[in-house]
């Protein structure tokens, strides 16, 4: 890097005058903080492949999911009181609140949908309290609105919460049942696994296992559906380091809680991992907690940022009928969307942090970056850094649009800019080229 961002901001209509400067700017003043390690250039997606996962698999989700799944699930704002007249309503409300005009398709009912014990011929029985006429008409309507239907179901003998049956032993017929339904996502959980069934072999391997048989499953019902490994040991296992050629997303971390904390816990946890997404295959740090009452509106859009910088799947979490105007701007902001959504399906990797002070940044598709500078810490701090820091090319100056205000700004040396405390500033940034 030849010539070192400009402090200073400058509208974009100044621009072409200035695009001739090619002035040598002195490093900017620095970090707040002494720089951590640099984390590795960001490598194309690496597919980790066991051959355990390889031999004769078919992912069910092929050709799906290019871009990172976008949606609604009740389960962050509800749990596991989702009812078929919920659904409805919250599918008519993501057409209506222009959720689905910004991009988001999947309606998913979550955990708690059917009962424990299952029909004499084995076959799933959804809760009649919740959804009295089954599961198939509500996949109807939302198809209707032109969305897609996901639901849940659990590798083992019952779900986390123990109220529902799970699929094990069962995988080819609830695959089977779930096509005959109309779904077109299924979030596979881990709980209630029999690991003493296979004797011999490590929980991981295990999970891999089973990861592989519903996806088998799923594939041989021909239907094509997004397949969600929600494997809830990711403790103890490396989900991320076997899942991607089976599946189309998979959790990194535990279930998210409507806090601070926690989301920034979830960030922490995902934001490492950044080589293993891409194209088809989604690290997934959890759902959306913006629109619930735990985070300020300055916390829920340092959600939306982050997610969307780590490409993250966009699940919103919250009550899409009742959301005020501010929460529904942060999950219609187009600009963020498509950071989320580029085609080169790269995760953003952060390129230094420090005391609570983070900068990140995500090759785009035609070069350019997405950077969010993140003060996690409960002070207002400068953030700044370089453009070779953040993987810019040479340039005599970078335009800088601000995708929370929309601002325009140009500057030829370093960026730096005061990050107001459990805040994001997030930025598109493009070389300027000298024609
Ligand atoms: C958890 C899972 C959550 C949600 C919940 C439903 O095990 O991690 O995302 O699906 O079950 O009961």
């Amino acid at each position: 890097m030849t010539c070192r961002w400009a402090s200073r901001w400058v509208p974009a209509a100044l621009l072409v005058g200035l695009l001739a400067c090619a002035t040598r700017i002195a490093a900017s003043p620095g970090h707040t903080t002494p720089a951590a390690p640099r984390t590795p250039a960001a490598a194309s997606p690496a597919a980790q492949t066991s051959p355990l996962a390889m031999r004769g698999y078919q992912p069910p989700g092929r050709g799906l999911a290019l871009r990172p799944p976008m949606g609604w699930d009740g389960y962050n704002r509800f749990h596991r009181n989702v009812s078929a007249a919920l659904v409805d309503a919250e599918a008519r409300a993501m057409v209506t609140s222009g959720m689905r005009a910004a991009g988001y398709t999947y309606v998913n009912i979550d955990g708690g949908w059917n009962l424990l014990r299952r029909a004499a011929g084995g076959a799933l029985l959804p809760n009649p309290r919740l959804f009295p006429q089954g599961i198939r008409p509500v996949a109807r309507y939302v198809h209707s609105l032109g969305l897609k239907l996901g639901i849940y179901a659990s590798a083992g003998l019952r779900n986390c919460a123990g109220t529902s049956a799970g699929s094990y032993g069962h995988y080819r017929q609830d695959a089977a049942t779930f096509a005959a339904w109309g779904v077109d996502y299924v979030k596979l959980d881990w709980c209630w696994i029999p690991y003493r069934r296979f004797p011999g072999r490590t929980h991981e391997q295990v999970s891999e296992l089973l990861a592989r048989r519903m996806g088998q499953a799923l594939a041989a019902t021909r239907r094509p559906i997004v397949y969600d490994v929600n494997n809830t040991s990711w403790r103890v296992q490396h989900v991320w380091e076997w899942a991607r050629p089976l599946a189309n997303l998979w959790r990194t971390t535990g279930d998210i809680r409507d806090t601070y904390t926690s989301m920034v816990r979830h960030f922490l946890a995902n934001v490492g991992h950044y080589r293993r997404a891409g194209p088809g295959g989604w690290n997934d740090p959890d759902m959306l907690e913006v629109g619930n009452p735990g985070m300020s509106l300055s916390e829920q859009r340092a959600q939306f940022s982050l997610w969307a910088e780590m490409a993250a799947p966009l699940i919103a979490g919250d009550d899409l009928t009742t959301m005020p105007a501010a929460v529904r701007d942060i999950l219609t902001n187009r600009a963020v969307i498509a950071i989320d959504q580029d085609p080169l399906g790269r995760q953003g990797h952060a390129v230094w942090h420090g005391d609570g002070h983070w900068v990140l940044t995500k090759p785009l598709s035609g070069g350019g970056r997405a950077v969010v500078l993140f003060n996690a810490s409960g002070r207002g701090a400068d953030i700044s850094a370089s453009a070779a820091e953040l993987g810019l090319p040479a340039a005599v100056g970078y335009t800088l649009r601000n995708l929370w205000t929309g601002a325009l700004t140009w500057t030829s040396g370093a960026l730096r800019a005061w990050v107001p405390a459990r805040s994001v500033i997030m930025y598109r940034i493009s070389a300027d080229v000298i024609r």
